[in-house]
């Protein structure tokens, strides 16, 4: 049980004496919802605080701006901002969330949108956000009218051919080729650009390409500086790991940069290294836990379409979340989380295929298409960790199905670490 509630941002903290796993307080959780045809989201401050703790270790001299979009929980914003963190906005009410919920101030804002709704950039600019990212000369003029005092930062296109999500198509401008161009007009317009920001894409498992496109900053900031533009923002973007793998982790991409900013901005005290993470911070924190409430038992070959399987059982499960709700990661950022049972049993009964449906009326309401699991009973519940990037953030209430109501916790250490603000980044 809780030792006690502690509010933030108004909601509701159970604060434990130790350090728990996300399962046991699922499993706690799940027993007291007999009756509830809800799903939950249950959030744990103490990895939210652990994801910083490693950032702070990894990559020294790096201010992370969280990018909202991943995830606007406010809870995880307001924990983030005790910590020092800044935060890259796209759109007005991301912004106002920031401001109006006293996460943190204007100056630690980056409008990080190339491409501004000019109602949002007046907005940005009325409020003293100083910064916002551009990667054309049409949006130069547009921030020249609107928000004549905001300083430019450059995006380019740089990816990684590894990147599961790419984003150098849509976005950034061509680092050899266009950067030197977009410079001499954001002179001749009047503008000021004070850094380079980039992309390498999301979920990428390169740290190279994070080395590669410091070397076009460099270069970009010769020209710049040149020119008379006061370049100091080095800006990474986003793609760091939501979980580290054998594939890559933070500390391979730490590595890198840090190797990288040394030999390309040797002075460091002359320049501000930031980045722009969302997944990074958003994934682990989070936990999911959904209610089976239909089974159906089918041939397993319907599931396995394996000939050899059509003499076996299989089960389709229908629980209460699905691929519009927290499983919107699926089609919105290609992960595809495994689930577990809350009630573990000693490993002996026989695992069976399965395939887990979403509640809608969709066939393609599909959570997992196979997987194996011992025969499960309706009102038990299944769990998936790690599901915080681009998910509660994407998820919609479509076919009237409610979207999972989020639980948070934590232990007294962590707890007065965020409400003391002792471990502040100091970069
Ligand atoms: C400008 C910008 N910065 C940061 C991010 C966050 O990316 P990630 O979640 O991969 O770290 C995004 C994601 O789309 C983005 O567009």
């Amino acid at each position: 049980m809780a030792e006690f509630l502690e509010l933030l941002a108004g909601n509701k903290v159970a604060v434990f004496k130790q350090p728990l796993h996300s399962k046991i307080v699922a499993e706690t959780l799940a027993a007291g919802m007999k009756n509830s045809t809800e799903p939950f989201v249950l959030v744990s401050l103490k990895k939210i605080v652990e994801k910083f703790q490693e950032w702070q270790r990894e990559l020294p001299g790096v201010m992370p701006y969280y990018a909202v979009k991943c995830n606007d929980n406010i809870v995880l914003l307001k924990t983030l901002g005790s910590l020092g963190v800044g935060f890259d906005c796209a759109t007005k009410a991301e912004i106002d969330m920031i401001i109006n919920e006293d996460i943190a101030t204007a100056d630690k804002i980056v409008y990080a949108h190339p491409i501004k709704t000019p109602e949002y950039l007046k907005h940005a600019h009325k409020l003293g956000i100083p910064r916002c990212t551009f990667d054309s000369v049409e949006e130069l003029y547009k921030m020249k009218a609107l928000a004549p005092n905001m300083e430019g930062i450059l995006r380019i296109s740089c990816g990684d051919k590894t990147a599961e999500r790419k984003l150098k198509y849509k976005f950034g401008c061509d680092p050899v080729n266009g950067a030197p161009k977009l410079l001499r007009q954001a002179k001749e317009i009047g503008v000021s650009v004070v850094g380079v920001s980039v992309h390498v894409g999301s979920r990428c498992c390169d740290p190279r390409a994070y080395e590669r496109a410091i070397a076009y900053m460099k270069d970009i900031f010769d020209d710049g500086i040149s020119m008379g533009h006061p370049m100091t923002v080095v800006d990474l973007g986003g793609g760091f790991p939501g979980i580290n793998n054998e594939k890559i982790s933070l500390a391979a991409i730490g590595k890198c940069i840090i190797a990288a900013l040394n030999k390309y901005f040797p002075e460091s005290e002359k320049y501000e290294f930031i980045a722009e993470p969302g997944r990074y911070f958003a994934t682990t924190p989070f936990t999911a836990a959904a209610k089976i409430f239909g089974r159906i038992k089918v041939s397993a070959n319907r599931i396995t379409e394996k000939e050899e399987d059509a003499n076996k059982d299989g089960y389709m499960y229908f629980i209460n979340d699905g691929v519009y709700m927290t499983f919107s990661c699926k089609h919105f950022d290609g992960i595809h989380p495994l689930s577990q049972p809350l009630t573990s049993d000693d490993g002996t009964l026989p695992r069976v295929p399965a395939t887990v449906w979403g509640p809608t009326c969709d066939s393609a309401d599909i959570v997992e298409a196979v997987t194996y699991h011992r025969k499960l009973n309706i009102g038990e519940w299944l769990y998936w960790e790690d599901v915080g990037a681009y998910s509660t953030a994407t998820a919609v209430e479509f076919n009237g199905f409610p979207k999972a109501k989020f639980y948070y916790y934590a232990d007294q250490e962590t707890m007065k670490m965020i409400k003391s603000g002792d471990n502040k980044i100091h970069i």
